[in-house]
């Protein structure tokens, strides 16, 4: 196993990390230098040899000499492996720690469990003679403070599963398992070449540090704890006019000045595969399937790309403010996963589910029906409610020209029986409404076709619902149906304007949807200024629609989409011209801000983006 990288950024550069990585290669290559008799002698000077040290004082030799290489010990190696497994752990884990700890902090505790690393292991090898050295013990606490400090943390690792190596995200504390596993490798290693009693692992010095880690850092005041910690300031308290930090003495302070915080943007309707034709295309909806929009689904057959475009879907995603989407993957199950795992990562709200599509679709899209929905069901039990219930699965038949009756029937059948979310597109474009009436003679309308198949209910969110009979608006209501509104794909794939207050007035849920790419854009500020432009709704509406509206449609109003106690704090400071009344602030929100204004977002308190 060879981890890669961790989810949590650092947030400052970590200096003394990459120092102390310089400072042991130098001294390795010093070593390296030596010639084998006086490399042998340099390692009994510097190193912790126990014997000696608990010979003092009756041996005579002067202190220093026997305290000193419980320090330099710390900084040598015996070989490549122990270092650069070592320093490669380091590099990993550390500069969160020196985040955590800020960086004098953070050099003085490395120090400290270095120290006592070494007094236990002298302790409880008083017998030995073999001189013991390694960053080890030292290391080993900066993984018991990551630990205890990041619970959740994960790690990007190489892992050979059966024949094959993968690269997949493992919990922080599988791999330290595994560290501590091949501590005994790297420590037998490492003396064996020096002397001939070899097997002195400092086990112990492992353990002993990573205890003191835990301890230590839980003594040491934290510089940051507000951003991290996961568990402690994750949701709203209150909004409140009064200054609340007699209240709070050991939270952080920010003062955002003039800028507007607003609760994070909830996308009620976007395609993940198509992030990277955004702004691609033309001509209307059918025409543009087959032209640009398959041709690029296609390509998240290949896993890489699908982990590519996901992760830099996320980032962007947030980075304009959003942090609860409604996602629709193309048909691979490879690719649906690493969504999940991306969006995970990320620490988002997600609804994300495979699209179905068993007809009328090109060669490399088209499924069978059967492993269609072997592969949602496989998804749904795999990630609904996980990650403490911010990740649901949705089944997602693209749309009824695409699905065959029964594919639609099986969907709505468990949709029925296990509570699933359902999202699918409805009447977006005439051409597509004719189709089809051509495809299913027999039933009374769109919406009619969902219907028979069972997959209208309240936890069904349908897009678009542009071209739809009254008789449909009326079972759309009856059913509770959710709508995902999404006024500038409509206008981009000119499919027409959605009647909003006729749907509204049918007592229907709107929320907004970017649907990207038929919608050029991944932010909401822009989806709010489209949907005000057809409407004429308040700009008031239009940030209701955004946000709490999407979070009632996911039937998540009571976690997120305004600021009421006890929600988790999801929000995003924007910086747009200071206006004197709320209302204008609001238009100004709605008709002249984009991404560029979000300056911050934070996800349950953790500053994501800035
Ligand atoms: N209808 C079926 N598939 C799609 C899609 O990918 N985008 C839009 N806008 N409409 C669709
Ligand atoms: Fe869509």
């Amino acid at each position: 196993m060879i981890p890669f990288r961790d989810n949590i950024p650092s947030r400052s550069f970590p200096f003394i990390t990459v120092s102390l990585i310089t400072a042991n290669v130098f001294v390795f290559f010093y070593e390296l230098s030596l010639g084998s008799r006086s490399f042998e002698r340099f390692i009994m000077h510097y190193g912790v040899v126990p014997t000696t040290v608990l010979a003092w004082p009756q041996s005579h030799i002067p202190f220093t000499a026997v305290a000193l290489p419980f320090f330099t010990s710390m900084f040598l190696h015996g070989g490549w492996l122990h270092l650069i497994g070592n320093m490669w752990y380091l590099w990993i884990f550390g500069d969160n720690v020196e985040d955590r700890l800020g960086h004098f902090n953070y050099l003085l505790f490395y120090l400290l469990c270095g120290l006592g690393a070494g007094i236990v292991h002298t302790v409880l090898n008083s017998q030995t003679s073999v001189p013991s050295v390694g960053a080890s013990g030292a290391i080993a606490g900066v993984l018991g403070a990551y630990v205890v400090s990041f619970p959740f943390a994960r790690v990007l690792t190489l892992v050979p599963i059966f024949m094959f190596l993968q690269v997949i995200e493992i919990p922080a504390v599988l791999l330290l398992i595994f560290w501590f596993l091949m501590q005994f490798l790297y420590g037998t290693a490492a003396l064996a070449t020096t002397t001939a009693n070899a097997g002195g692992v400092a086990w112990w010095a492992h353990v002993g540090g990573f205890v003191i880690g835990i301890i230590l850092v839980g003594l040491f005041p934290g510089k940051d704890r507000a951003r991290y910690g996961y568990s402690r300031y994750e949701k709203i308290v209150r909004i409140t006019a009064d200054d609340p930090r007699w209240e709070f003495p050991d939270a952080k302070f920010r003062d955002f000045n003039e800028k507007i915080i607003l609760p994070g943007f909830v996308d009620t309707h976007v395609h993940l595969p198509q992030f990277a034709m955004m702004g691609v295309g033309e001509g209307e909806l059918l025409t543009w399937l087959n032209t640009y929009t398959y041709p690029e689904e296609a390509r998240f057959a290949d896993p890489a790309y699908a982990e590519e475009i996901s992760t830099t879907f996320f980032d962007e995603l947030v980075a304009n403010g959003t942090t609860t989407a409604a996602i629709y993957c193309s048909i691979h199950e490879p690719a649906t996963d690493i969504a999940f795992i991306a969006a995970r990562a990320k620490g988002v709200r997600a609804f994300i589910g495979k699209v179905m599509m068993d007809r009328n679709s090109p060669p490399g899209l088209m499924e069978d029906t059967e492993r269609s929905i072997h592969d949602s069901v496989r998804l749904f039990e795999k990630w609904d409610n996980t990650d403490g219930g911010r990740l649901r699965y949705v089944f997602t038949p693209r749309f009824a020209a695409s699905c065959s009756i029964s594919l639609m029937h099986r969907v709505g059948q468990i949709a029925r029986e296990t509570g699933a979310f359902v999202q699918s597109h409805l009447a977006e474009n005439v051409n597509e409404v004719r189709w089809i009436r051509d495809l299913f003679p027999d039933k009374p309308s769109y919406a009619g076709v969902y219907d028979d198949a069972g997959l209208l209910g309240a936890r069904t969110i349908m897009a678009h619902c542009i071209h739809l009979s009254a008789e449909e608006i009326n079972l759309l209501a009856k059913r509770e149906v959710k709508i995902a509104f999404c006024p500038y794909s409509n206008q981009t794939l000119r499919s027409g304007t959605m009647p909003y207050r006729k749907l509204q007035d049918a007592g229907l849920m709107i929320s907004l949807g970017t649907d990207i790419a038929g919608g050029p854009s991944l932010s909401m500020f822009e989806q709010m200024r489209e949907a005000i432009r057809p409407t004429a709704m308040t700009p008031t509406e239009a940030l209701y629609l955004a946000t709490l509206a999407g979070a009632r449609s996911l039937g998540i109003s009571d976690h997120i989409g305004n600021f009421a106690a006890g929600k988790d704090a999801d929000f995003i400071v924007v910086d747009v011209k200071p206006r004197r009344k709320a209302e204008e602030a609001l238009s100004t929100l709605c008709l002249e801000s984009d991404k560029k204004c979000v300056v911050e977002v934070y996800v349950r308190g953790n500053l994501m983006y800035f």
